[in-house]
């Protein structure tokens, strides 16, 4: 295990990222915690990352001084060669020469960091983000970089095994960047790159045999990618002991609950249980146009359902879900006040405690790409794996001004209409997210030759790495005219199509 000590940058997670593709397996601690995950875990090397803070301000995060004792390799990377050199004997200085952004880094020395990367004398881009430097290096290092702003752009003691970087080697605009990070954990450390997702994925079941003994496990399949693969890992470890519960709101996309219990009963043999319950949703949602009243009334009724379901099997032990690990990471906050809630997102938090149950998760140590990449492992068809993502209240929230069961049917045609045209012209996988959104307003025209009156529908789609923020999608015009035409011609009911070209912020992805 290589251990990461975060100290609040943004970008910490890809230092996990790119340590995890080298076939290492790493784990990030905040820096309050990290003496006692240093004991516990024993790790064979440590990484201290970036931070918003300065080393020059009193009372700024450290890190633990064990570690240095340890005889482990260390790497610093930007406020982390910082605070290496402020704790080691060397000298920082605050503020006066800032460097953003893309720099390039003259290689000084051949280092074991650069092997069979950077040679003595090259020169190559690096991507930069400070305000402090270092003035002077700890005894026993020596520069092996430099820098137009930082004469101590990189710096090693090889004795010792400790190395710095002014730069940040895990973001893409350090395109070496990533040989680098390889470098230091297979040949510095001396880590094999053995852990994969068949590794994984054995230990895994191991583990979940090993919790679960002989109890029962429920799960709440939603359809999607991760709660898919969770159900699949579980259910290899403990058969008919884990049962799961579809629950079909009403508010799904055209065929989804049916393709989904399909696929699970058919190929994997899952015990799988259906509940429509789209007349309680529904009936529930009729007259509601407040969007967070509605997300709320969704998320009382999903747990109300999957509650009496739950009941109606005898209760169960466990409770599985689909939890990755950027949401058990605990953040460091600097600043730590309460964040607005923009949306009530859809889970099923509280269950557990309500129902008296422990919860199995065994998505916990995973990326997203990661769980994409053992659900292949576990036999998932690609499309199914490649799945644009789909919000626990569905179609509700892409219904603006209240839903009806005659509204929702307009939508999930246009909705697979739509997605149909983006499938045929290629397009699926280069967007991120798309989807129909249909607008509570009717608008004239004019088909064959009588006036129609009906709704309008807007489109969406978004390109994202991870839904925080996102752009528009530039389609090219000839395929918008493309889906719209169809859509207006295929789905009664709407007779006007536009296209949203807001991006995330200041829009949100869904509409409410
Ligand atoms: P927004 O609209 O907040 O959406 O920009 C960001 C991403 O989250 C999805 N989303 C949800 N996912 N439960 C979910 O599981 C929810 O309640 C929920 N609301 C939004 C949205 O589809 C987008 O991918």
């Amino acid at each position: 295990t290589v251990l990461i000590i975060d100290f609040g940058s943004q970008v910490t997670q890809l230092i996990a990222r790119r340590v995890r593709e080298t076939g290492v397996y790493c784990e990030i601690v905040p820096f309050q915690s990290a003496e006692a995950a240093f004991e516990s875990i024993g790790p064979k090397a440590v990484i201290l990352s970036g931070s918003p803070h300065s080393t020059v301000d009193i009372g700024s995060p450290r890190a633990p001084d064990l570690i240095f004792q340890a005889g482990v390799p260390v790497l610093g990377i930007c406020y982390g060669e910082q605070t290496m050199c402020a704790q080691l004997g060397g000298k920082v200085e605050g503020g006066h020469h800032r460097e953003f952004g893309r720099a390039f880094l003259k290689i000084e020395e051949d280092s074991a960091l650069f092997d069979g990367v950077w040679a003595k004398g090259t020169r190559h881009q690096v991507w930069m983000s400070h305000g402090d430097r270092v003035t002077d290096i700890p005894e026993g290092f020596r520069v092996i970089g430099t820098s137009a702003g930082a004469p101590f752009a990189a710096i090693a003691d090889e004795a010792r095994k400790f190395y710095a970087v002014q730069f940040h080697p895990e973001v893409v605009h350090t395109p070496d960047g990533a040989r680098l990070l390889a470098n230091f954990v297979h040949n510095i450390a001396g880590l094999k790159g053995d852990w994969s997702m068949a590794a994984y994925r054995d230990k895994a079941v191991a583990a979940i045999r090993e919790q679960v003994g002989d109890g029962k496990v429920i799960c709440a399949l939603s359809g999607g990618v991760d709660s898919s693969v969770a159900a699949l890992l579980i259910h290899e470890a403990i058969g008919d002991r884990l049962t799961c519960i579809l629950v079909d709101h009403g508010l799904m996309r055209k065929n989804e609950a049916a393709d989904v219990v399909a696929m699970f009963r058919e190929h994997y043999n899952l015990s799988l249980i259906l509940v429509n319950a789209s007349d309680r949703f529904i009936d529930a949602l009729e007259g509601e146009v407040d969007p967070e009243k509605k997300r709320k009334t969704i998320g009382r009724l999903f747990i109300e359902v999957f509650e009496e379901e739950a009941r109606k099997l005898g209760g169960a032990d466990f409770l599985a879900q689909g939890t990755l690990y950027p949401d058990v990471i605990e953040s460091v906050s600097f600043t730590g006040g309460p964040s607005v809630t923009i949306k009530s997102h859809h889970n099923v938090g509280g269950l557990p405690e309500r129902m008296n149950m422990k919860l199995v998760e065994p998505l916990r140590e995973l990326f997203k790409d990661e769980v994409r990449a053992l659900g292949k492992e576990l036999g998932l068809p690609d499309h199914f794996i490649g799945r644009h993502p789909f919000p626990g209240p569905g179609l509700a929230i892409r219904c603006p001004g209240g839903v009806t069961r005659e509204k929702l049917e307009i939508l999930r045609e246009a909705d697979a209409v739509y997605l149909d045209e983006i499938r045929k012209a290629g397009l699926y996988d280069a967007i991120w997210q798309a989807f129909a959104v249909l607008l509570p307003v009717q608008t004239v025209g004019v088909m064959g030759d009588g006036r129609t009156y009906e709704f309008v529908c807007a489109l969406r789609a978004v390109t994202s790495v991870d839904g925080m923020t996102a752009d528009f999608y530039p389609y090219d015009m000839n395929f918008l005219g493309r889906a719209a035409t169809r859509i207006i011609n295929e789905v009664r009911g709407i007779n006007r199509v536009v296209y949203d070209v807001t991006s995330k912020p200041p829009g949100t992805i869904e509409w409410e």
